[in-house]
Parts: structure tokens; C-alpha cells; sequence
């Protein structure tokens, strides 16, 4: 029997990943689908993945599921993504008390349905003292959270403004550095994800698309990170 006072959770090198989660509408395409069809099928991934993040040690993830550009789809599938994400929060709320993981929206709020802005509230203030960071960044995007950090800095009337005190600001306060960001869907470039956070993290880029992607390729994708050297613009 396993001793559970010694047993010790595992650790990770990656203390923070963070996912970009494209190609949803591609996979979806390429079976004649609906794109809608694709984001649900992304959606059933992305919880394989957190889970599987933090089975390996990792303290916090965060996911990008929608981005403040990300309106200018069509509303059908706007609808379908607001939906999934409804879905989601209630699956969260009912498995609360099984998992270790608080849940905390990046991004602004102000867009989201009443209904689905009190779901997401309330599933933050009821997982708000579990261990394992979840950042599901929704309405987030990058420019958009600087001007949020600043705006409070202002309005707390700070003047001498640090690095630190950006990062204090930032959605993302409560979680560690950033080490490694992963984008599926082929695409090189970061869409307004994390600008300030990824200054140094290591960024992994693959061909998979979201719902193709697998804990073999999440493996393989640690292991990479474990073999790059991180200098911060020092000298090894
Ligand atoms: C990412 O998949 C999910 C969201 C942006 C909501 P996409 O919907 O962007 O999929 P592709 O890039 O069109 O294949
Ligand atoms: C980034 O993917 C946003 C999410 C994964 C939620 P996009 O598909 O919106 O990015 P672009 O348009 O290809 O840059
Ligand atoms: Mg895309």
C-alpha cells in the first residue's frame, strides 16, 4: 500500500504551459464537418490535456479557447463556442469536489451572455482554493490585458511603474513564469496570446491539429522543452 504522508505529487521542469488550440475548424473541414463540430470535438481534448498537464507535475496551464478577434466569426459559430464553454463550466462545477484544479478566466467578462458570465463567476469563487491553475483565456487577448494592467495602475495612481508591478496586473497574476507555449494547427505566430508573459518562454510549434492532438505529442513536447537551453540573454 502506498504510504500517503511520503507519496509526493511529481514534479515538472514546466512549471506553466500554455496551449493555443487552433485548428479546430481545419479538422473539421477535412471530414466534412461543421466547424461547430470541430470546437466540440477540441473541447473533449482540451480536458484530456489539462488533466494530463497536471498528472505530469505542471502547477498551472492556461488555454487559449477564444480571443477578442475571435467575434468577428460568424454567429453561428460564436453561439456554438459561448455553448461549449457553458457546457464546460457545468461538467467543471460538478466534478469540483473529484480535482485539485481552480479555475480562472483571463480576458474581460464584459462580452460574455449574464448567464454565462455568472457561471464562469461562479465556478472562479467555488474552485478558488484548489491547487492547480486552469487559465482558460476567453475574450482574452494579449493588448487588450496590458491595457486592463495599466488601466488599474492608473487608477491606483501609481506613477513609478515597474516590471514587477505590470506582472502583478496581468490576468495571469497568480501563476508562475510562463515556460512553454504550444501551438497546434501549423500556424507560426502567437495572435495576441501572452505577449508580455512569453518575453522568455520556449514556444513549440506543430502540424497536429487541436483535436488530433494527443499526451504522446504533449510528451514529446516536454521532453523538447527539457532539452533546450534557456539563457535568458546570459552565457552558459
Ligand atoms: C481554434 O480553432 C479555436 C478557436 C479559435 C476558437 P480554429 O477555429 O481557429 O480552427 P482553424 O484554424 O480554422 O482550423
Ligand atoms: C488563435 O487562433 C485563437 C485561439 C486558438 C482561441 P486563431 O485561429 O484565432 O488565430 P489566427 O486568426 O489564425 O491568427
Ligand atoms: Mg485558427
Amino acid at each position: 500500500m502506498q504510504d500517503t504522508k511520503t507519496a509526493k505529487a511529481p514534479t515538472s521542469p514546466v512549471r506553466h504551459i500554455a496551449f493555443i488550440m487552433d485548428g479546430n475548424g481545419r479538422w473539421a473541414k477535412r471530414r466534412g464537418l461543421p466547424r461547430q463540430k470541430g470546437h466540440a470535438e477540441g473541447a473533449k481534448v482540451f480536458d484530456t490535456i489539462v488533466r494530463a498537464c497536471f498528472a505530469r507535475g505542471i502547477e498551472a496551464v492556461t488555454v487559449y479557447a477564444f480571443s477578442t478577434e475571435n467575434w468577428s466569426r460568424p454567429e453561428a459559430e460564436v453561439n456554438a463556442i459561448m455553448k461549449l464553454m457553458g457546457q464546460y463550466l457545468r461538467y467543471a462545477e460538478k466534478t469540483l469536489a473529484d480535482n485539485d484544479i481552480r479555475i480562472i478566466f483571463i480576458g474581460s467578462k464584459d462580452r460574455l451572455s449574464p448567464a454565462l458570465r455568472k457561471k464562469a463567476e461562479a465556478v472562479e469563487e467555488k474552485s478558488k482554493h484548489k491547487t492547480h491553475i486552469l487559465n482558460i483565456a476567453f475574450n482574452y487577448g494579449g493588448r487588450d490585458e496590458l491595457v486592463y494592467a495599466f488601466r488599474q495602475l492608473a487608477a491606483e495612481g501609481k506613477t513609478d511603474i515597474t516590471e514587477d508591478d505590470i506582472s502583478a496586473h496581468l490576468y495571469t497574476a497568480a501563476s508562475p513564469a510562463l515556460d512553454l507555449v504550444v501551438r497546434t494547427g501549423g500556424d507560426i505566430r502567437i495572435s495576441n496570446f501572452l505577449i508580455w508573459q512569453s518575453a522568455y518562454a520556449e514556444y513549440y510549434f506543430t502540424k497536429t491539429l487541436w483535436p488530433d492532438f494527443s499526451e504522446e505529442e504533449l510528451d514529446k513536447a516536454l521532453s523538447e522543452f527539457g532539452a533546450r537551453e534557456r539563457r535568458f540573454g546570459g552565457v552558459q
